[in-house]
């Protein structure tokens, strides 16, 4: 290690291993903060390619695919961090580790918690289990304009929160750092699901939200109107399934045209103007009702070009005074920088919630909760 970069360890104040292993990201992220500031984040990712296959994650094989993908993640994170694939080197340099507790798989869970478990016997640190959700949260202050405010809360509380993940389309009151109030839910499907099952009926295969996305480029938004259910309800919830439902019946009706690229572009650019129409609206519906002064957006449907336009412009519009954040690209879908932030957040408060200690005693118990819900 070199003068210059032995230094900048010297002047961290936390330096944090992030581990996500909830679904079918294989990841790892080391995250330093220095005064308050994000000041240096290496991050890892191997998505399991294995499951584009079956046309969706199959809980076993992502299982088995992270206890072969999270050691190499590990190795190939302490050559960017330190130089070498040297994992003990990475340790000494670690002051503590967060991992993923919840909620996901319950059997990919398992592999970052066993991972971690290992990790607190070989280095001695101390353990932060963390709300993936409130990772996708965190991952907002990774954007340039939030990523020196990590400690300074001024002007941005209560925040309204869109989270839009494959699992999850939620609103979500943020009152500070590590303080939610669950707002409103999806009854049925969550919105990643939805683009990923009308990418499905559309054969555009797994993960279908991106790929949906691209083809919608060339078409209509404005060519087919899809139900919008709940969108004029005074609750905060949603509900999907009967969008995913008519685009399949239409389809069904539509069978000769399936093989023209441009009617089925329209179809995309469609279904994404109906589902960001509802979640836009609802968003900022939330918003001025609690009257926050910020917007966030948050998980892997964040990645959503469109969505990202027309939220900003929503807030702009229809919310004077409020301000609008959104986690940069490489942050918004599964990644273990976002679970190291979170990570911070709890270790820095020495949060109890977050379900862990120093000793070993304590992370030995320490649990996967597949179904964690944040903010209930
Ligand atoms: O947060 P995430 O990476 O995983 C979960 O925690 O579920 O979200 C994955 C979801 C998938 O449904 C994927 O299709 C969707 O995010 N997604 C997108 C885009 N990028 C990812 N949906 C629409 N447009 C995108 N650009
Ligand atoms: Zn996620």
């Amino acid at each position: 290690m070199d003068a210059a970069v032995f230094c900048r360890y010297h002047a961290a104040d936390m330096r944090i291993l992030g581990i996500e292993t909830s679904c079918d990201e294989s990841a790892a992220a080391y995250l330093e903060v220095v005064r308050g500031k994000v000041a240096l984040v290496e991050q890892v990712v191997a998505t399991q390619a294995i499951h584009a296959k079956y046309g969706g994650v199959v809980p076993e094989v992502a299982a088995r695919e992270h206890a072969v993908l999270l050691p190499s993640a590990l190795a190939e994170l302490a050559e960017k961090v330190v130089g070498k694939p040297d994992g003990p080197a990475l340790g000494r340099i670690v002051d503590c580790v967060a991992v993923t507790r919840g909620p996901g798989l319950v059997t990919s869970l398992r592999v970052g918690l066993d991972t971690v478990r290992a990790l607190s016997v070989a280095w001695r640190k101390k353990i932060v289990g963390v709300n993936h959700i409130e990772g996708h949260v965190e991952a907002n202050w990774f954007s340039e304009a939030l990523r020196e405010r990590l400690d300074e809360d001024r002007g941005l509380f209560p925040a309204v929160v869109l989270v839009v993940s494959g699992g999850h389309t939620e609103l979500l009151l943020m009152k500070g750092h590590g303080r939610y109030r669950l707002l409103g839910a999806t009854r049925d499907d969550a919105a990643g699901e939805t683009f990923d099952k009308a990418a499905k009926l559309m054969g555009l295969g797994y993960p279908g939200g991106p790929a949906l996305s691209r083809l919608a480029r060339d078409g209509d938004a404005r060519a087919f109107d899809f139900p919008r259910p709940m969108l004029n309800d005074p609750h905060h919830d949603f509900s999907f399934s009967g969008l995913k439902t008519a685009v399949r019946y239409f389809l069904e009706r539509e069978t000769a045209r399936l093989s023209d690229r441009r009617f089925l572009a329209d179809v995309a650019a469609s279904v994404e103007r109906t589902i960001v129409e509802v979640l836009v609206e609802k968003t900022v519906r939330a918003a001025g009702s609690t009257k926050a002064k910020t917007v966030l957006l948050a998980g892997g449907v964040a990645a959503n070009g469109p969505l990202r336009l027309a939220l900003a412009s929503a807030v702009a519009e229809r919310l004077p005074g409020a301000k609008f954040f959104e986690p940069p690209l490489e942050f918004c879908t599964d990644n273990a920088a976002m679970i190291a932030l979170a990570g911070y957040v709890h270790a820095k408060r020495r949060d109890p919630r977050s379900g862990s200690g120093t000793s070993f005693d304590q992370v030995k118990k320490m649990e996967a909760d597949p179904n964690w819900e944040l903010g209930r």
